[in-house]
């Protein structure tokens, strides 16, 4: 059977910059907490009613194609993670399709939130495996901030997460030890309630009403201690899955590119891996929590930095709301 490659990477960072400081003026919080509990120092904010979801995301595919020595005209199929779409429905991959001047064929978003960009990548990996698409365009944008509760009550939760999107054009090859090894993806739905925005959502009617604004349900709710609590176990767990299906040890690994979800999540990671810190990829400083965006935006600047060379032994690990946790093995 034949394998997936990814040829060309690429990232759009909106041009608002938002830092601590600027937040402690719209919430009770502080730039030292924030940096303490997160690593955090400054994110990005999407403009309203330019830097859209499918906008962005159509940026980051324009400069992943670039790298891949490709056109829009060259992607057969496309696969879309977010957990912000502009719209209930449909998803953003049609708007960015249209964004790339390529109606007609197939596009598929993925909801699988902070994992979304794995669960992406595995799904494209598998139409090129099947021999059903050659070039696969795979995208991670997320507009945070117009949902996030910017007083000191959604402090807990608006300080983390930031705007973005990232791009990857998967091919086909026929080299064996190349490209994807293997994605590894799981779920466990008993804990979607401990992170998760909950209206609009068609369980009531209608979907969301004023008494749903009013009590907040509009935005997101985190149960932060119990998610980081299942993060530091679930991050190792599912990259020494990805390491034993393919029969590496940790030490092998060049580079971890895990979902940027925290400093401190990051840091547990490299602790049980017991590999160095330069090993494990981090940018979250600069953009905080970008979701489905984060892992992609990572790989674009990780190659950039010249982390990652021809044959690289690299592991994508994720873990968000659903719970969902993924890993992808790739030989670069
Ligand atoms: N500024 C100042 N104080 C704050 C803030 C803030 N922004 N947020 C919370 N606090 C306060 C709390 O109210 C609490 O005060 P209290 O002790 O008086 O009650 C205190 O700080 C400690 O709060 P904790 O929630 O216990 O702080 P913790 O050390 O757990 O850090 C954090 C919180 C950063 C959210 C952490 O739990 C975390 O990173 N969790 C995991 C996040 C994550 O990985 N999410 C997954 C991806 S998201 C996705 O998939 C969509």
């Amino acid at each position: 059977m034949r394998n997936s490659k990814i040829v060309g990477v690429g990232k759009y960072i909106p041009e608002r910059v938002v830092t601590n400081f600027e937040l402690e003026k719209m919430m009770d919080t502080s730039d030292a907490w924030i940096r303490e509990r997160t690593g955090i120092v400054e994110r990005h904010w999407a403009k309203e009613g330019e830097e859209t979801n499918s906008w962005m995301g159509a940026q980051a595919a324009k400069a992943a194609l670039d790298m891949a020595g490709m056109t829009p005209r060259d992607i057969d199929f496309i696969v879309y993670a977010t957990l912000s779409p502009e719209f209930y429905f449909p998803g953003s991959g049609c708007p960015m399709q249209v964004h790339l001047g390529i109606p007609g064929i197939g596009a598929m978003d993925v909801r699988n939130q902070c994992t979304g960009f794995v669960y992406a990548l595995a799904a494209a990996d598998q139409f090129i495996k099947t021999g059903m698409y050659n070039n696969v365009l795979v995208v991670g944008s997320e507009v945070q901030n117009s949902g996030l509760n910017l007083s000191t009550e959604g402090r807990d939760v608006a300080v983390i997460f930031g705007d973005g999107a990232g791009a990857a054009v998967l091919t086909a090859t026929d080299e064996k030890n190349k490209g994807i090894l293997s994605s590894h993806l799981h779920a466990d739905g008993n804990y979607a309630k401990e992170l998760w925005v909950e209206k609009p959502g068609s369980i009531t009617y209608p979907v969301v009403d004023k008494t749903h604004v009013d009590e907040g349900r509009i935005y997101p709710y985190m149960n932060g201690r119990f998610v980081f609590k299942h993060a530091v176990t679930k991050f190792p767990e599912v990259i020494y899955e990805a390491l034993n299906a393919n029969n590496y040890k940790a030490e092998d690994l060049d580079l971890v590119i895990p979902h940027q979800a925290n400093e401190r999540i990051t840091e547990a990671v490299q602790m049980r891996l017991q590999i160095p810190k330069e090993k494990v990829f981090s940018n979250i400083h600069k953009y905080g929590n970008t979701t489905a965006a984060s892992i992609p935006i990572a790989i674009t600047e990780a190659m950039e930095e010249g982390l990652i060379k021809d044959n690289s032994l690299v592991c994508l690990a994720a873990f968000g709301s659903g719970f969902t946790w993924a890993s992808s093995l790739i030989r670069w």
